[in-house]
């Protein structure tokens, strides 16, 4: 990186401890001849990083206060589908848990991280409530110019057994009558679900990658994301559920969710999670088509953001990062979404516009119209292997 440019952001990153700009994608752009546009759900954003689906996306305040600091996408909390009667098959993932705790936890190659422990699982409160959550965060959502998703599980039968169509009409169309057509949906395949008997037979998830986009489709016209699970087996199993997503026809994909302890029966992150994510997401760009996707798994800088989009990601979403203890942020002011934005974006050597600069000096990305791109990062990773 120019000596030049290096100063500057090690002067940056002390100065906007106590606030981001306003228009920080701008002041990126015109400092450091930087874009950092992402895309997410085909929507252009202005930021690569947004928030994840869970615990962190239950509130209106949550929300306005993620458009506040500058993210760019939310997803909503994950809710459990209910047919007209409000009969729900996933009944079991719509648990009250008890306290989340955010720890330290060491991954296989002994380097320390985070991780949240927790036992819940989907939404806890009534359809009706999700829908008033929803329709709030897309009020906020256009006032800030960002995509808002809902996210969803609905019944995943055991083979042999029909899907509950009943469940996935209801979801979608109560859904589809507050996002219209705006409506994002992502449908989670969470890491419990990788820890439950259902997902032990291979031939039930390829069913559920190949029907579950038709029956959704069928409901409602939406921009739909699969997420999809680490199972509890090798790499392989990984990359072919990419493959039968894609086959699938979603519109795009969440790469991959939270790894799964059977032991202690929670789910887990950290480093071997991102491990393990970019590990399989090597092999995928061996793929006829390498998947471009919404990064998820242990982003806890702008450069795990950058080892993402070296694989195809045009977007990140976060979880893990936005729960620290306030001690773990450099800034010093502002929510907690604002205080990571600060570092993801502006850490002199772990920072994403760090790290865009680094791979323009190398040569990795070009500049096109005087500036270099993050999304000719991923584009980049998808052509390579074409
Ligand atoms: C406490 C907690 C609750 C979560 N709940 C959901 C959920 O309801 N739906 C979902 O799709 N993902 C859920 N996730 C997964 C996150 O959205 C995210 O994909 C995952 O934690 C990996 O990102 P991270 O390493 O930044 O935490 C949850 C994660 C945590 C830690």
């Amino acid at each position: 990186m120019p000596a030049r440019l290096r100063a500057r952001l090690a002067a940056d990153f002390e100065r906007f401890k106590a606030g981001l700009p306003p228009d920080v994608a701008a002041v990126v752009r015109e400092t450091y001849g930087v874009d950092l546009s992402g895309e997410y759900a085909g929507c252009s954003i202005r930021v690569p990083f947004g928030k994840a689906s869970g615990q962190l996306s239950m509130t209106e305040d949550a929300v306005e206060a993620d458009a506040e600091a500058g993210l760019g996408f939310v997803v909503l909390k994950t809710v459990i589908g209910e047919d007209a009667s409000g009969r729900r098959t996933m009944e079991s993932w719509a648990v009250r848990a008890s306290a989340m705790k955010v720890e330290p936890i060491v991954s296989a190659a002994g380097r320390q991280g985070w991780t949240v422990t927790w036992k819940g699982r989907g939404w806890d409160k009534s359809f009706d409530a999700y829908l008033d959550l929803y329709r709030a965060a897309l009020r906020i959502g256009a006032a800030a110019g960002i995509p808002v998703a809902a996210s969803i599980k609905c019944h995943l039968p055991p083979v042999g057994e029909p899907f509950a169509e009943g469940e996935y009409a209801n979801t979608l169309a109560r859904l589809a009558a507050v996002g219209g057509k705006e409506l994002i949906v992502e449908k989670d395949f969470s890491p419990t679900l990788a820890g439950d008997a259902r997902a032990a037979s291979l031939e039930a998830i390829d069913r559920w990658l190949a029907e579950v986009p038709k029956l959704i489709r069928a409901q409602a016209p939406l921009t739909l994301g699969l997420k999809l699970m680490n199972a509890l087996r090798g790499d392989g199993l990984q990359v072919e559920m990419v493959r039968a997503a894609l086959a699938a026809g979603a519109d795009f994909l969440v790469l991959f969710n939270r790894l799964f302890d059977p032991r202690r029966g929670v789910a887990y992150g950290g480093w071997d999670l991102s491990d393990r994510n970019l590990r399989v997401l090597d092999v995928c760009r061996g793929l006829s088509r390498p998947p471009l996707f919404s990064a998820t798994g242990n982003i806890c800088s702008g450069r795990v953001m950058a080892e993402y989009a070296l694989r195809g990601a045009t977007s990140g979403q976060l979880h893990t990062y936005f729960q620290l203890p306030l001690s773990a942020y450099p800034a010093t002011a502002g929510s907690r979404s604002a205080r990571a934005l600060h570092a993801l974006l502006f850490h002199p050597e772990e920072g994403l516009v760090a790290w865009l600069l680094s791979l323009g000096a190398a040569g990795v990305v070009q500049p096109r119209d005087g500036l270099l791109h993050f999304l000719d990062v991923a584009h980049g990773a998808a052509r390579h292997t074409a």
